[in-house]
C-alpha cells in the first residue's frame, strides 16, 4: 500500500555518556521521525563486545536506553532494542560472510583507521560492517539516520543485500541513508569535532556546574584548523562576515536564533566574559529539562529493562520471518 509508512532502522552503540554532538547529529532525528517512518532503534551490543569490560557493557547498555527515552523516544511508536536480543543477527551475519570477500571488507575506512591507529584485527573488528548488514537488512529498512561518518557502512549493506539478491533471489531491500548536513559535525569546546575521543565535550545531560566548566573551557582565541574551515562553511553560506570569537559562535548558534545571535555578538564584541554567561544560561535551559527527565526515568530502571525486553520480542519476531526466508533460500532447514 502506498500510504505504508516506510521503514527506519538505525543503531547506537553503548559507549558512555552522550554528548550533545550525538544529540544533534544524531539522536534527536531518531525522536522527530518517529511518527513519520516505522522506526527501529537498536542498542548495538554484539557491536561493542570486548571493547570494555562485561559490567561496563552492561551498565552503559541500560543507560544509553536511559539517555534515549530522556529525549523522548517513544516505546510505543518505536521497537527499541537491544540487538543481543535478536541472536538471529549472527546467523545472518554468518551466512552473508558467505557473499562478501576478504578484499572488499579491507577497503573499510572504520577497519583501516582503527588498525592505522594500533588496534588489533580481531574478526569482529574486521567483520563490523557485515554485522551492520545484518542490523539494517534483518528489518527491510528504507533509511538510516546516521553521521557522516557511517555512510560508508550503509554502502557496504546496499552491496550486499545486492550480492545476496543476485545469488539467491530478491530478498533485501537496498536501503538509503539519512544524513542532515547542518549539524553533520558540531564542534566541541577546542574547535575540533565535538568527540568522546578528543575529551572536548559537553555531555548531554550535564549538571550546572559541568556546563559553567565546559562553557569556561571554550577556546576564544581563533586559528586552529578544524575551526576555520567550519567558520568557512558557514560564511560561504551566509556570504557575511563571521562573528567572533568563532567557536563560541559556532557552539552558541546550537542553542539560539542565528540572526537573534549575530546582533548580540557585534554589540558585546570583545566581551567574551560576558557572551560566555549568555551561553551558559541559554545552555542550562536546554539541558536542564533533558537531565530531569533522565533522572526521572532513571529511578525506574527495572521499567526500562522491560522496555527493552518488550522491544526485543518485537524485533525478534520480525527478524525469525525474515531469517525463514532466508534459510529456505539459502537451502537450510526450517525451524
Ligand atoms: P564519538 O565520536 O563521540 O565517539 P560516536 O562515534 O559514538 O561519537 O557517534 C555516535 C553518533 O553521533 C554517530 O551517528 C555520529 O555520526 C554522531 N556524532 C558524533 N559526534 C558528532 C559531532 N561532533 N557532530 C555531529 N554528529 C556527531
Ligand atoms: N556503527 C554505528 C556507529 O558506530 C552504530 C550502528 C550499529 C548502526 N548498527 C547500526 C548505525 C545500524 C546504523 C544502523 O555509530
Amino acid at each position: 500500500m502506498s500510504d505504508e509508512k516506510k521503514i527506519l532502522l538505525s543503531g547506537v552503540k553503548p559507549t558512555g555518556r552522550p554528548h550533545i554532538g550525538n544529540y544533534l547529529g544524531a539522536m534527536k532525528q531518531f525522536v522527530d521521525l518517529q511518527d513519520k517512518y516505522a522506526s527501529h532503534i537498536m542498542i548495538a551490543d554484539f557491536h561493542d563486545l570486548g571493547s570494555q569490560t562485561p559490567d561496563d557493557l552492561r551498565s552503559n547498555t541500560l543507560e544509553i536506553a536511559i539517555d534515549h527515552l530522556a529525549i523522548g523516544l517513544d516505546p510505543e511508536k518505536v521497537v527499541f532494542f537491544r540487538q543481543s536480543d535478536v541472536p538471529e543477527h549472527t546467523e545472518l551475519a554468518w551466512i552473508f560472510n558467505g557473499v562478501v570477500t576478504v578484499p572488499y571488507l579491507q577497503r573499510a575506512h572504520a577497519y583501516k583507521d582503527a588498525v592505522a591507529k594500533g588496534k588489533e584485527p580481531i574478526m569482529t573488528l574486521f567483520a563490523y560492517p557485515v554485522l551492520m548488514a545484518t542490523d539494517i537488512l534483518m528489518y527491510d529498512a528504507d533509511v538510516v539516520p546516521v553521521g557522516q561518518d557511517q555512510k560508508q557502512h550503509v554502502e557496504y549493506a546496499r552491496d550486499i543485500a545486492q550480492k545476496f539478491n543476485n545469488t539467491y533471489g530478491d530478498t533485501f531491500k537496498l536501503p538509503e541513508p539519512l544524513i542532515l548536513e547542518s549539524v553533520a559535525t558540531v564542534p566541541g569546546t577546542d574547535g575540533q569535532k565535538m568527540s568522546k575521543s578528543y575529551n572536548n565535550t559537553i555531555p548531554l545531560f550535564a549538571n550546572d556546574e559541568e556546563i559553567e566548566k565546559a562553557v569556561m573551557s571554550i577556546v576564544t582565541d581563533s586559528g586552529t584548523e578544524a575551526e576555520s574551515s567550519l567558520a568557512m562553511k558557514y560564511v560561504e553560506r551566509q556570504s557575511q562576515e563571521f562573528p567572533r570569537p568563532v567557536n563560541l559562535f559556532l557552539i552558541h548558534r546550537l542553542f539560539r536564533g542565528e540572526n537573534e545571535l549575530v546582533s548580540l555578538y557585534k554589540e558585546n564584541r570583545k566581551n567574551y566574559k560576558k557572551l560566555k554567561e549568555m551561553l551558559t544560561g541559554d545552555m542550562k535551559a536546554f539541558i536542564t529539562p533533558f537531565r530531569e527527565r533522565r533522572e526521572a526515568i532513571a529511578k525506574d530502571t527495572s521499567a526500562v529493562l522491560h522496555i527493552l525486553k518488550n522491544g526485543g520480542e518485537r524485533a525478534r519476531e520480525k527478524a525469525q520471518l525474515k531469517m525463514r526466508d532466508v534459510r529456505t533460500k539459502v537451502g537450510l532447514p526450517l525451524h
